[in-house]
């Protein structure tokens, strides 16, 4: 799709659908719609001119170019005060509500929305920018979403690590895959007991970006279970094959950090993603076993399901000792997470009340919105183990379900400044809605890029 800004002003521009934002349903148009050799034109009325409205009259637009069959269209511009960040959500918009995973579709869907054309009387410059960027956080948006949408039999471990490696690559991102016998001797324990119930073997994925010169660092952590059936601790079988998806915070990771690359951003990050499988083979980690994690800790598996925190204690364990800067985890981590807050909010927690306010207000500009809520000592007692320093669950009936889990987190990254965010009912969509398509959304992409886009502004 190619996406460019022309003048409004020079007359007669010709295209098949033409969409007019307005925020006041009485005011004429005819001035602007004359300009125009339009054969269709769309008056699309939006309460307000909010960023996030923008992004849902990029995807009217979109949706509209589909419903009508054409391949091209015009939106005017609407009258905006930061013209730069109005135009990154248009396009937003415009790409992500195209969004089609049909790779798995034997008659692909003929529609191609090929051009768009942004009109405007002013501030073209910015608009282009705005397109560039736009642009390219979309495209790591989709990628993400290919990479959740994929299923477990063709996005195993190796397969996803592998593809992660290919993209970073071509952004020339530093990047390690390191395999079975390198986690084993790097002492990781909980990361291999996940994967002691499958026959593929499990990867850890480190990719490297540095944007400034700075010694200091970020820290990414993504929860990579490439498909997570419960293990011996089953799930019960309806709405399973959701969990092909519950590599999503690694994909966000994966797909944050080539963004940020492929923007330039100053800012210099390490992400880490355990990929791995959860399943209940012959050899598979049960309930009552102890494992020993790479920090040293034991831990005693009360339940094989609360998998993602034993592959994440490892990976945090591995960052956290190169002493970044601060740490951010993202998982889609616990049902207790979508119980407490739905499909719309991610549950926030942290260590670091300037790093989660940042996170929160990224969110808050991305329209990922995300919630904080406590980590108080309790819940870290809720975790101690009999046998072992800790388990793996809290609460036998799941009381706090995701904030006992993020205590088990908290063990593994000492005193660093650390966030986790948990995208358990956000990374899925039950529905084609306004940018989102039913499916993987692609959630926390746009996030970490917004909130480390702030983080270079400040310390420019
Ligand atoms: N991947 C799941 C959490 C999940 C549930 C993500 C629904 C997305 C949608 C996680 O590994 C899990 O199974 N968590 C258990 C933890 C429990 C055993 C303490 C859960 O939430 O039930
Ligand atoms: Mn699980
Ligand atoms: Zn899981």
């Amino acid at each position: 799709m190619k996406i460019n800004v022309s003048d409004l002003a020079p007359d007669r521009v010709k295209t098949k659908l033409l969409v007019i934002p307005k925020k006041d349903k009485k005011k004429k148009i005819d001035i602007i719609k004359n300009r125009f050799l339009a054969q269709r034109v769309i008056e699309v009325f939006l309460e307000d001119y909010g960023l996030e409205n923008i992004r849902k009259l990029g995807a009217k637009a979109a949706n509209l170019a589909k419903e009508f069959k054409v391949d091209e269209l015009s939106i005017v511009f609407p009258n905006v005060n930061d013209y730069y960040e109005a135009s990154k959500c248009l396009v937003e918009g415009v790409i992500l509500s195209s969004y089609d995973f049909d790779k798995f579709k034997t008659k692909k869907e003929n529609h191609k929305l090929k051009h768009v054309t942004i009109l405007s009387k002013k501030n073209l410059n910015e608009i282009k920018k705005g397109i560039r960027f736009g642009e390219t956080v979309s495209k790591y948006v989709c990628l993400a979403r290919d990479f959740v949408n994929d299923p477990a039999n063709h996005a195993t471990p190796d397969a996803f690590a592998d593809r992660i490696a290919e993209i970073s690559k071509k952004n020339k991102l530093k990047i390690k895959i390191y395999n079975e016998k390198q986690i084993k001797k790097m002492g990781m324990g909980c990361f291999l007991g996940v994967a002691q119930g499958t026959r593929k073997e499990p990867k850890l994925v480190v990719i490297e970006y540095k944007g400034t010169k700075k010694k200091d660092f970020y820290a990414l952590v993504g929860k990579g279970i490439t498909f997570d059936s419960g293990g011996i601790s089953l799930k019960p079988s309806q709405g399973m094959h959701e969990m092909k998806g519950d590599m999503a915070g690694g994909a966000a990771v994966a797909c944050a950090i080539n963004a940020i690359a492929e923007l330039r951003l100053p800012v210099n990050i390490i992400a880490v993603i355990p990929c791995v499988e959860n399943m209940p083979g012959g050899n598979a980690m049960k309930p009552g076993d102890v494992l020993k994690s790479m920090s040293g800790k034991t831990v005693e598996v009360i339940n094989t399901d609360a998998e993602g925190r034993l592959a994440l204690a490892d990976a945090l364990y591995f960052v956290a000792r190169k002493k970044p800067k601060a740490i951010i985890d993202i998982a889609t981590l616990t049902g207790a997470c979508v119980v407490a807050l739905g499909y719309h909010v991610a549950g926030l927690v942290g260590n670091d009340d300037k790093l989660t306010d940042l996170i929160f207000k990224a969110g808050e500009k991305t329209n990922e919105k995300v919630w904080k809520l406590p980590l108080y000592k309790e819940y870290s007692e809720a975790i101690k183990s009999d046998i072992a320093d800790i388990k793996n669950i809290g609460y036998d009936n799941g009381a706090a379900g995701s904030l006992t889990a993020a205590a088990f987190l908290k063990e593994f990254v000492d005193e660093i400044p650390w966030a986790h965010i948990d995208m358990a009912g956000t990374f899925w969509s039950k529905e084609n809605k306004d940018y989102y398509k039913k499916g993987a959304t692609g959630w926390g992409v746009r996030l970490f890029v917004e909130l480390f886009n702030s983080l270079s502004v400040k310390s420019a």
